[in-house]
């Protein structure tokens, strides 16, 4: 049995001094040790995040993207290693914001993992279709592309710690969260692309849901089929609703 994850994605949400008294309440609060917690604070937050959660902390890092340099003349870039050195244990690649707002490629999201694992970190590879795929019938082949190209340049060592979230684009911050069934059917489809490349070590990949996760629906998604933990944006932004899912 593998470990589930319950991730917290801020986005462009809390700056340094917010996101460490939220740090500081969710250590003060926590007491699940059997789950992988991970939360994700914008770039400039991370210090005082991580700084509030103590040594040792009972919750993991991450950020929100690195570019695959690992330095030079990249305004307004941070690099894997320098992510690593801020204490991050986890990546997040490909998030549906990253490929529809700021154009990130499928190229792009194979080179970022590779360089995050080579940074000695974990990628949080993101895949999902956007509604019209959906409506036109193209959700699995959407998904296995990009789990296939995202993954081209790990070895099958790096393949099976890499972490997997099925986010379909539609139910990102829409209030409309795909149905168990609608998980269960492509959490399939990716985890039997995960047996192709990996064999049966794809068992051990985690493959977590996310969009529109809320305390409310937290416990029907986690149920569903191969879904190994959630990503949550709106609703892991306050505590409440955050250990109300971390509970789950
Ligand atoms: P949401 O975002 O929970 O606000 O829908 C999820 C995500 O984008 O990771």
């Amino acid at each position: 049995m593998t470990q589930q994850i319950f991730a917290a994605n801020w986005k462009m949400n809390h700056g340094p001094t917010a996101a460490a008294g939220i740090v500081s309440e969710l250590r003060r609060r926590w007491r699940r040790f059997d789950v992988e917690m991970i939360i994700f604070p914008p770039a400039l937050s991370f210090a005082s995040a991580r700084a509030a959660a103590g040594d040792p902390s009972p919750f993991k890092f991450g950020v929100q993207n690195v570019y695959y340099a690992e330095r030079g003349a990249f305004t307004g870039e941070n690099s894997a290693p320098m992510a690593k050195d801020a204490g991050a244990d986890y990546v997040l690649v490909g998030h549906s914001e990253r490929r529809h707002v700021f154009g990130e490629t499928d190229e792009d999201t194979a080179k970022k993992c590779a360089m995050v694992e080579r940074s000695g970190m974990t990628p949080l590879l993101c895949v999902g279709e956007t509604l019209d795929q959906r409506n036109r019938g193209e959700t699995a082949g959407v998904v296995t592309r990009q789990l296939r190209a995202g993954l081209a340049q790990l070895d099958q060592v790096e393949l099976t710690t890499s972490v997997i979230a099925y986010e379909p684009v539609w139910a990102i911050g829409t209030g409309r969260n795909a149905t168990p069934e609608d998980a269960a059917e492509t959490h399939g489809v990716l985890r039997s692309v995960l047996r192709d490349l990996v064999g049966d070590r794809a068992a051990e990949v985690r493959i977590l849901y996310g969009g529109s996760v809320t305390p409310a629906n937290v416990e029907q998604i986690l149920g569903a089929a191969d879904v190994d933990g959630v990503l949550v944006g709106g609703a892991s932004l306050e505590p409440d609703s955050w250990l109300s899912i971390c509970s789950a």
